[in-house]
């Protein structure tokens, strides 16, 4: 979570991360899903990155409807956790109008990456997820697909 978002220096208004964003906007939010995770039990979890805690948003096991959101990839229904990113596209919107459509996904690669750093450095496996039903993910969520859409996956978990 830190290779997410962490938060590393403060410029101004801005908090900086761990990754680089256009204009330090981070046009993000991070969700979690933990499967299995020994000591933390089974939801769907909203990363809040100022306090750098995990807020419970939905308790309880939905490995199937994830597994099935996402094409019904193996790969997601063994992962100990699933990190699911929203765009706010306002976010960046706001400031570099369509150019936001550039520089999203380009801000979200570079976030992915950190996470695949820090998953081999601590020996997990991981794998990015780009196939899946935007609807379902955004209503596992219960965000509006429109501000605030589901974008990209990371599973992680143990090699076998
Ligand atoms: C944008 C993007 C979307 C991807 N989507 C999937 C996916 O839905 N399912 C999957 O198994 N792998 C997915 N991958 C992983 C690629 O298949 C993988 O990176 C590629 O085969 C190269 O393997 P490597 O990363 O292990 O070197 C995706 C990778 C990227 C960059």
């Amino acid at each position: 979570m830190w290779g997410t978002q962490g938060i590393t220096a403060r410029a101004g208004i801005h908090l900086l991360r761990t990754a680089p964003s256009a204009g330090a906007l981070y046009p993000f939010e991070t969700y979690l899903y933990v499967d299995k995770v020994e000591e933390v039990p089974k939801g769907i979890y909203h990363f809040n990155v100022a306090d750098f805690a995990l807020e419970c948003i939905k308790a309880g096991d939905f490995n199937q409807a994830l597994t099935a959101a996402s094409l019904g990839q193996p790969v997601v229904r063994r992962a100990a956790v699933v990190i699911i990113w929203t765009a706010m596209m306002l976010r960046c919107m706001t400031k570099y109008r369509d150019r936001a459509m550039r520089y999203i996904p380009m801000d979200m690669g570079h976030v992915c990456q950190n996470v695949q750093l820090a998953a081999t450095a601590m020996g997990f496996g991981s794998c990015p997820i780009g196939a899946f039903y935007d609807d379902d993910f955004n209503e596992l969520l219960g965000v509006d697909g429109q501000e605030e859409a589901v974008l990209y996956l990371i599973t992680v978990g143990k090699l076998k």
